[in-house]
């Protein structure tokens, strides 16, 4: 399955009048779609999902999702709060975060989940909290992702505790008399499935020796196809595959143990689309290139800049150029080379060019797969252009601003001239 642009080139238009580009869109069926089948994640013992919130922190998002029956995970105390302030109940928000939360008391307080990431943050949670519940995130030993920046298990990765620390976190829990009744993985985004249920199998080894665990979470990781070449996670066959690990898991412990997962990507990436449009084409003559410029940039999708990674573009002509085409590299309005759309895959440094329509400036382009890590991972404000405006198309047509576009004076606001 690969990613197709929700919106007709009608819509992309009418999109543009009334809100500009650049513009993010989300498309309110695939959200709903994707939700519903994450919630239908086969297990064997019971389910929480999680909506890892980083991918896209809207609050109309989270509020979506959240009436769908997805909990969050917070990356940090600051995404805690604000899905507090989406309306989201804190029972149902975990925090996961390598920066232990300032205030942490306070948000464990009012109801939020801690997620204790180094023996250190458990030992602080125990410091506070003495005599109370509490979840730990183990790296297994092993990692997957699509590049190596999203890796996040193994030995080079610092996220979560070492699995051969696990007699260190019994003495942590042993001295502040915690209850170690969660137990968490996640080993990175776009993570192949084989490695992801091998992780699974040393998760289940590591809950086998935590005596306390009832519920383990295997984090995210569910590569959605952005591109139609690539593989879609199956996260029926993925669940299916668990089911036997968890019944022999309580066959041997005696416990049966609530499966968590926290899917980002997989939820929110194919239900966005980035609407730029063409303000110039140059090249550099017959050995060169030709170029389409764009009024967005790594300022509104950094993905390709940061890791070489792929984009659905689609190229909506303002005349009629339908049948023309031509190879382009795509480029993004901030001042350097590295602001590329185009890139090779896996390189942000090589260059690849696509087949698109014939461009003139005044086309759309449609930058598909930006639902998640795109507006919440932007090179914010860089060259001074502001945060780029959210739109949901809903499931009956409405085009709903969730976030407008940045003023200068929002820019601004905290610059202090004495
Ligand atoms: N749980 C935890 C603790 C995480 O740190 C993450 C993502 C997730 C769940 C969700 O992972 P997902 O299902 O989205 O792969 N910026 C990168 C992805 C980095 C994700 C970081 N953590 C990208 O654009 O691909």
């Amino acid at each position: 399955m690969g990613s197709t642009p929700f919106l007709s080139k009608e819509q992309a238009f009418t999109v543009r009048e009334t809100c500009g580009t650049p513009v993010y869109v989300y498309d309110e069926g695939t959200l709903e779609a994707s939700a519903a089948a994450v919630l239908a994640f086969p297990n064997a013992f019971g389910l929480t999902a999680r909506f890892a919130m980083k991918a896209l922190p809207t609050a109309a998002i989270l509020r979506l999702f959240d009436r769908m029956g997805l909990h969050m995970d917070a990356g940090s105390g600051y995404e805690a709060e604000r899905a507090m302030r989406a309306g989201i109940v804190p029972d149902h928000i975990q925090i996961t975060s390598q920066d232990l939360p300032w205030n942490l008391k306070e948000l464990v307080e009012k109801g939020c989940l801690f997620n204790a990431c180094s023996l250190r943050q458990l030992e602080t949670y125990g410091q506070l909290f003495p005599e109370t519940e509490t979840c730990v995130r183990i790296n297994p030993g092993l990692g997957s992702g699509h590049s190596n920046r999203t890796n996040v298990g193994g030995p080079s990765s610092s996220f979560g505790i070492w699995h051969q620390y696990v007699s260190q976190v019994l003495e942590v829990a042993r001295r502040y008399g915690l209850r170690v009744t969660g137990m968490h993985t996640h080993i990175g985004s776009g993570t192949d499935p084989e490695v992801w249920l091998h992780c699974a199998q040393l998760a289940l080894d590591i809950a086998a020796r935590l005596p306390e665990v009832t519920r383990l979470s295997l984090g995210g990781g569910f590569k959605p196809a952005r591109m139609e070449y690539e593989d879609h996670a199956d996260l029926e066959a993925i669940g299916n595959r668990l089911i036997p690990e968890f019944k022999a898991f309580a066959a041997s412990q005696g416990r049966e143990l609530r499966l968590e997962i926290e899917p980002g990507a997989y939820l929110t990436a194919n239900a966005g689309v980035m609407l730029c449009s063409v303000t110039d084409v140059v090249d550099t003559g017959d050995e060169g290139f030709d170029f389409i410029k764009t009024d967005a940039g790594m300022n509104d999708i950094m993905r390709p800049a940061l890791y070489g990674a792929q984009h659905p573009i689609t190229l909506f002509p303002a005349s009629s150029r339908d049948s023309e085409h031509a190879d382009y590299l795509v480029v993004g309005h901030c001042c350097e080379s590295g602001d590329i759309l185009s890139p090779e895959p896996g390189n942000p440094e090589g260059l690849k060019t696509r087949t698109l329509t014939r461009a003139e400036a005044g086309d759309i382009l449609v930058i598909g797969g930006a639902g998640a890590y795109c507006a919440s991972m932007a090179a914010k404000n860089y060259n001074s252009f502001p945060e780029s405006p959210e739109v949901l198309l809903t499931k009956d047509g409405a085009l709903n601003l969730i976030r407008r576009r940045q003023s200068m004076e929002h820019m601004l606001e905290n610059e202090v001239l004495n």
